[in-house]
């Protein structure tokens, strides 16, 4: 007797949904996504990042009853675009799509998308855009939060050559080989996976526009704060690069420097009250960059590994002991080149970077190991 096999059919589709706090959102998606691909071989893949409200629970239950809904379930990690990508590549379907799991983005969009990739066989990417005929920002986002996306989609367009209208978009489908194509070129920090796919496919991709207008968010909150503009900051100079710099490495970097003001201010105080005493004002002043510069770091450059609690304590002292072993590599290194060749600026500036360099090394590998 042959074996009974499971009688599922391979989807064409897999939407990949990523999640945070969307507990209340994920019954009504499914029920969205239900009714917008009737007709169409699907499957939905809800990426959490274990949310403490219980998103990962309530697709679970979903699960349970519907085959085509499936859960990615990520521990001890944070982030859009990361959980987008492994999505993807979670995804066997010849096609993915990235839609929020907040009911913004306008699901029924997606069998346009996807009706433009059966016309077109050299399609790589559908996006959906705000910003062509018929598509809007709607009243999704205030005007703040407007003006901002609009500077960097000027900015993205024009330090990242994309041409496409709304790369800022999170709504997308793409063809799964495209992706699979370019995806060790992507960043896996940050909020804004379709710049980078777009940067990283260097102007080769076929690419379409449909328009959506951007809809309130109804249940839970937007975790888009002003770490997320820093981040892609950092996106940007990381591709400047030619990504020699990670994102990561571009914030520390950013971090760094915060602290030597930090330290110059804490100095300058310092001396107005033990003006005798250089040596404790600058020992204070030291002390205090590490500080802020640990906070900072924990707040923005590891915050999909932020410590907090007693954990956050600990990751304090190692980071002074890391700091601390960084300072003693500057001077050695320092000292090592002016010996060699007497010009204190170049000889001062290589010890900084290569005490950098070790603290941002060390630190990664110590304080804000990943798990
Ligand atoms: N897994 C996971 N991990 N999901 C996340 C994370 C995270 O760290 N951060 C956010 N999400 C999920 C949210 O739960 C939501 O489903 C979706 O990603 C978008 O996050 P929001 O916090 O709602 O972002 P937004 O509405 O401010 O901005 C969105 O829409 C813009 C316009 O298209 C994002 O998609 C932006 O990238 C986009 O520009
Ligand atoms: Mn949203």
């Amino acid at each position: 007797m042959p074996n009974r096999l499971p009688t599922v059919s391979a989807p064409e589709l897999t939407v990949v949904v990523p999640c945070y706090n969307e507990r209340d959102n994920v019954a009504p998606m499914v029920e969205k996504l239900e009714s917008a691909l009737d007709g169409i071989t699907w499957e939905v893949v809800f990426v959490d990042d274990d949310s403490p409200d219980g998103t990962a629970d309530a697709v679970r239950a979903l699960a349970a009853q519907k085959p085509y809904v499936r859960l990615l379930h990520r521990i001890g990690r944070r982030g859009l675009a990361g959980a987008c990508i492994e999505g993807i590549l979670s995804s066997t379907a010849p096609l993915a799509a990235v839609i929020d799991g907040d009911l913004q983005h306008d699901e029924t969009k997606l069998a346009e998308m996807l009706a433009c990739f059966r016309k077109d066989p050299a399609l790589d990417l559908a996006i959906g855009s705000r910003n062509v005929e018929g598509g809007s920002s709607g009243t999704g986002l205030s005007s703040v939060r407007k003006w901002g996306s609009d500077l960097a989609t000027t900015l993205a367009k024009k330090m990242l050559r994309i041409t496409a209208s709304d790369p800022m978009s999170g709504f997308f489908m793409v063809r799964r080989e495209s992706f699979n194509a370019i995806v060790l070129g992507l960043q896996t920090q940050g909020f804004k996976i379709l710049a980078d796919m777009l940067s990283a496919s260097k102007g080769k991709w076929k690419i379409c526009e449909v328009p959506y207008t951007f809809r309130e968010r109804q249940h839970g909150e937007s975790k888009m704060d002003s770490a997320v503009t820093l981040e892609f900051l950092g996106l940007l100079l990381s591709r400047l690069s030619g990504g020699l710099m990670s994102i990561r490495f571009i914030l520390f970097g950013m971090v760094g420097v915060s602290g030597i003001f930090v330290q110059l201010a804490v100095v300058w105080l310092m001396l107005r009250f033990i003006p005798e005493q250089f040596a404790i004002a600058q020992a204070v002043g030291v002390f205090s960059a590490m500080t802020t510069n640990f906070f900072l770091n924990n707040m923005l450059t590891y915050r999909d590994r932020a410590l907090k609690g007693m954990a956050m304590l600990k990751g304090l002292l190692s980071f002074y002991l890391v700091s601390a072993i960084g300072a003693v590599a500057n001077v050695g290194v320092a000292e090592l080149i002016y010996s060699n060749f007497p010009n204190w600026a170049f000889a001062s500036i290589v010890g900084a970077f290569m005490g950098a360099l070790w603290n941002f090394l060390a630190s990664s590998l110590v304080t804000w190991r990943a798990r």
